[in-house]
């Protein structure tokens, strides 16, 4: 089994999920956003704003191609933008099992207000904000997952445990 990657809209909980699903299968995880702010050493609002998005989303393939070359399995949570490059497409699939967090609107917009940490989501009006990101983005995060598990009115221990039922009847 090669690693499995948590794709997802920001505000799923590809990190909290991420982190509890690597302890419970005793892997490493590494988080992409997390990786990238310990390497430029600043927040991702500012690299957004000192070096542009361009620049960030440089960093996210290259960061994936570096864990393709990393053979020890781990649990990777990518950021809601890294499956939308077309140059990380074969990349996420080829890296092992992506598993796509699905969250509706109305509990995205819920985790996603008054954070002010996404660059993606400033100004205008959240809820329209959001719902159309995720009808331009759900299509491609369907098209290269391999399972889809659904996180509303569920426990991290529940989403866990499906991610877990999945793998082994993968
Ligand atoms: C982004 C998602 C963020 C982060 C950056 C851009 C996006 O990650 O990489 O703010 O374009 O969806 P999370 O999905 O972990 O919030």
């Amino acid at each position: 089994m090669k690693h499995i990657m948590l794709i997802g809209f920001m505000g799923s909980g590809k990190t909290t999920v991420g982190r509890q699903l690597a302890a419970a299968m005793k892997r490493p995880f590494i988080d992409m956003d997390a990786e990238i702010i310990k390497s430029e050493g600043m927040p991702i609002t500012q690299i957004f704003s000192e070096r542009g998005e361009e620049y960030f989303r440089k960093l996210e393939t290259q960061l994936l191609q570096e864990l393709s070359r990393n053979t020890v399995p781990m649990v990777i949570s990518a950021g809601g933008g890294v499956p939308i490059q077309p140059q990380n497409q074969s990349c996420l699939k080829e890296l092992g099992m992506v598993v796509l967090l699905q969250t509706s609107t109305d509990v995205l917009v819920e985790r996603l207000q008054g954070d002010n940490s996404r660059p993606i989501l400033h100004g205008g009006e959240l809820h329209n904000k959001i719902s159309e990101l995720q009808r331009q983005r759900e299509p491609i995060y369907g098209q290269v997952s391999d399972t889809v598990i659904t996180t509303d009115r569920k426990t991290i221990e529940e989403i866990v445990q499906e991610i877990q039922a999945r793998i082994q009847f993968s």
